[in-house]
């Protein structure tokens, strides 16, 4: 039941405000300035002798634990990064017993994350999942996790789920950080931040009328580039796949500052650039960005805190906190995503060549 969307995109599009409280609920302890995450399966000694973090996904979850490290680093100050399970298991990875392993997946059943997690338990190592569908193989073969709480979804491309695994990421940062050096007053900070996501994100799907407008005006595109720094970069690569998936418009995602290592001799009027340019430390290093863009003739779209001078439109976008600031600039560009694919006529539920899940090799 689409209960009067056209499609499940645009439904699930829609969710994220009620699916992201749902993430929420039951879990914030305000008394010690932290969360409570049921299935873990870490007592605060286990967490604290976490020396790494390694994050396992594919596609979107990847993209998602892309995101989950830079918080886990930022917080609990663990290093942390993530990498596309397939490309883990194949490679003969050192594992490593102090290491936290976390594989992470809407359906559960994507193979390649099931056969890393399987490889990681025959190897000795702690696996926890970060999984949307209760009860799936990767949830039963960890060995504790956070449940998503996205709710069923339908579409092939994964929208809601993104945003409530970045949610969950978040909670499990806070969480590890508080056991370790993360003050109260950070831990308030970020609980705050959390507790506001919400209403946030229904003044971003107020907006959709705008959005709608903007990709009008970049559906002619032959190809699209996405740019982001640090926060923003996991960010662009996201959006950047949404728009292949669905609009089927190629686009690439880069570094702000890898630009003019090769990708700025792509720009010209015909290869719009998408910019994500938050109100952070890095805003400076940004609009320096938008400016090489420019004196190319590239047309700008940023996604950003305020209006942006070098930029032809941009969608401005509620402030968080820093650390919490991907979680909200990703979803105006799943609409961008979605009414660009309308315009083409494109089969946005079921894009050509892909699957729900990936349950094979
Ligand atoms: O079910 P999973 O999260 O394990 O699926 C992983 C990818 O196949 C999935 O995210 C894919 O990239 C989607 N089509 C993204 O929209």
């Amino acid at each position: 039941d689409m209960g009067g969307h056209d499609t499940y995109m645009h439904k699930e599009i829609h969710e994220q405000a009620d699916a992201v409280d749902r993430a929420l609920r039951g879990r914030i302890d305000d008394r010690f300035s932290t969360v409570h995450l049921g299935g873990l399966n870490l007592d605060a000694r286990d967490a604290r002798a976490v020396r790494r973090v390694k994050i396992l996904g594919c596609g979107t979850s990847y993209h998602a634990g892309q995101i989950g490290a830079q918080m886990i680093e930022e917080l609990a100050r663990i290093p942390a990064d993530a990498e596309p399970a397939s490309e883990f298991r194949y490679r003969n990875p050192v594992v490593d017993p102090d290491t936290l392993y976390i594989a992470v997946s809407q359906s559960g059943e994507t193979y390649d994350v099931l056969a890393a997690v399987q490889e990681l338990k025959r190897k000795g190592a702690r696996v926890l999942g970060l999984v949307n569908v209760v009860g799936s193989a990767i949830a039963r073969e960890t060995d504790g996790g956070i449940y998503v709480h996205a709710g069923p979804e339908v579409c092939v491309v994964s929208t809601k789920c993104f945003t409530n695994m970045v949610v969950s990421f978040g909670l499990l940062a806070l969480h590890l950080g508080r056991t370790r050096d993360l003050s109260v007053a950070d831990g308030k900070r970020i609980i705050a931040g959390l507790r506001k996501l919400p209403e946030q994100i229904a003044e971003i799907l107020a907006n959709e009328g705008e959005i709608e407008k903007l990709a009008g005006e970049y559906a002619d595109a032959k190809s699209m580039m996405f740019i982001g720094r640090v926060r923003g970069y996991p960010v662009a690569r996201e959006a950047s796949l949404k728009l292949k998936e669905v609009s089927y418009i190629h686009a690439e995602a880069y570094p702000a500052s890898e630009l003019k290592h090769g990708p700025l001799a792509l720009i010209e009027p015909a290869m719009p650039t998408v910019a994500i340019v938050p109100n952070d430390d890095l805003l400076e290093k940004n609009r320096a960005a938008l400016e090489e863009i420019k004196a190319r003739s590239g047309r700008i779209l940023a996604v950003a805190h305020q209006v942006q001078e070098k930029a032809d439109h941009t969608i401005v976008v509620p402030k968080n906190e820093d650390e919490l600031d991907p979680i909200l600039m990703g979803i105006p560009l799943q609409l961008l995503a979605y009414y660009t694919a309308k315009a083409m006529g494109r089969d946005i539920d079921k894009p050509r060549n892909l699957a729900k899940s990936v349950t094979v090799e």
